[in-house]
């Protein structure tokens, strides 16, 4: 490469450069000290004498998460043609087009584009108008907990350590942004009233909102996106939900995050045996027990079991639990036996002839390759079929 280099006045860059020695060495030495008073100091947790965030590179959690995600990132415009989407750039288009060309008159018929209209249509003809309120009920539930997500991963980025888990925390940034108003449309095309946030629901995610730093992972990740992520497994097989599909595929990836993320960073001896740990995370689960009694009437119309589908989230939730380090095995059992209990006492109190069931061994996911993905995620703490 050829330059022309300009003359520069030594002096000054000497004069320059020795002013900004003493500047950083000031600046950075007031951040120390006020760091180790515990008066702020630095706000960024960024080691830019490394190029890299505090924590280090954390490569292999930037694979499992980021570039995963990257590489199955979904557009609503090939997912949901019916919603006001257009995220596909010119190639993506082109492909869609090469892809439906080459298929057979009746495969084209099944995928083909169809318009809001013509999906208002559908929903029509496959839903009573109670079906429909039910769908909505437990589809707006969660939405209003994609809300909560979106607002809990961005939160969390200024809370974990390493460049890899902030890149897989972004990407769960974008993923929630995408959930949240891909679902609105899905949830207004029912043209049904959408519910508010019941009281379990609001306490459940400000409670996960407004938890103390890494708490934050229980509440969403592992909480929360396991309810999600059972909703999503339940849904996708219903007419016209089969985006769900690709949410479910998301959720199952945000719930191995807390687990990825502790390998690398594990909690201290102290935060895994502190029982006001514990206690305080299982105040965060509590609001789910009512939840799941509200909206059994609407589970009930789509011939699900409240208590079916509560079993199958709590298992999970332990499952995830144990394997991130927020609770051992042995509290891990103790808690499944509890909700057992719990749900048959209510089933008993509620249901005529009520026999005592297994509901932590029922399994509400219904699609193959959702099941798949559940066996992949949660191994053994998903059973081989529903
Ligand atoms: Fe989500
Ligand atoms: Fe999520």
């Amino acid at each position: 490469m050829e330059t022309q280099t300009l003359p520069i006045n030594e002096r000054a860059r000497k004069i320059n450069e020795a002013v900004e020695r003493v500047v950083n060495r000031a600046v950075r030495s007031r951040d120390a000290w006020l760091a180790s008073l515990g008066l702020g100091g630095r706000a960024a947790a960024y080691d830019d004498e490394r190029y890299e965030f505090v924590g280090g590179a954390a490569d292999t959690l930037r694979r499992k998460h980021y570039d995963k995600s990257l590489r199955l990132l979904w557009k609503a415009e090939v997912a949901a043609p019916w919603s006001s989407f257009r995220d596909c750039n010119a190639h993506e288009r082109e492909l869609t087009d090469l892809a439906e060309r080459s298929l057979t008159d009746g495969e084209r018929a099944a995928r083909a584009r169809i318009t809001s209209a013509e999906f208002r249509a559908l929903l029509d003809r496959e839903y009573t108008p109670e079906q429909k309120r039910a769908v909505v009920a437990i589809l707006s539930a969660i939405g209003h907990g994609e809300a909560y997500a979106w607002l809990v991963s961005a939160s969390l980025l200024t809370r974990v350590q390493s460049t890899g888990a902030r890149a897989a925390l972004t990407m769960q940034v974008l993923e929630e942004a995408k959930h949240f108003v891909v679902m609105r449309e899905l949830i207004e095309a029912f043209g049904v009233e959408v519910p508010r946030q019941s009281a379990w629901e609001y306490l459940l995610l400000e409670g996960t909102l407004k938890a103390e730093g890494l708490d934050r992972f229980f509440g969403m990740n592992v909480m929360v996106e396991s309810i999600a992520l059972s909703i999503f497994g339940m849904l996708s097989t219903l007419p016209g939900l089969e985006v769900l599909r690709l949410f479910h595929l998301d959720e199952s990836r945000h719930t191995a995050l807390p687990v990825a993320y502790f390998n690398e960073f594990p909690m201290s001896k102290r935060e895994r045996a502190s029982a006001l740990g514990r206690l305080r995370r299982l105040k965060m689960v509590l609001p789910t027990l009512p939840l799941v009694m509200l909206i059994e009437p609407h589970l009930a119309t789509l011939g699900v079991d409240a208590f079916d589908f509560a079993g199958s989230v709590m298992r999970k939730v332990t499952t995830l639990s144990t394997r991130a380090g927020f609770m051992d095995a042995e509290g891990a059992a103790a808690q499944n036996q509890v909700f057992e209990g719990i749900f048959n006492a209510y089933c008993r109190l509620t249901r005529d002839g009520h026999r005592q069931k297994r509901f932590l061994d029922a399994e509400t996911t219904l699609g193959d390759v959702e099941l798949a993905v559940e066996r992949a995620a949660f191994g053994a703490a998903a059973p081989a079929s529903a």
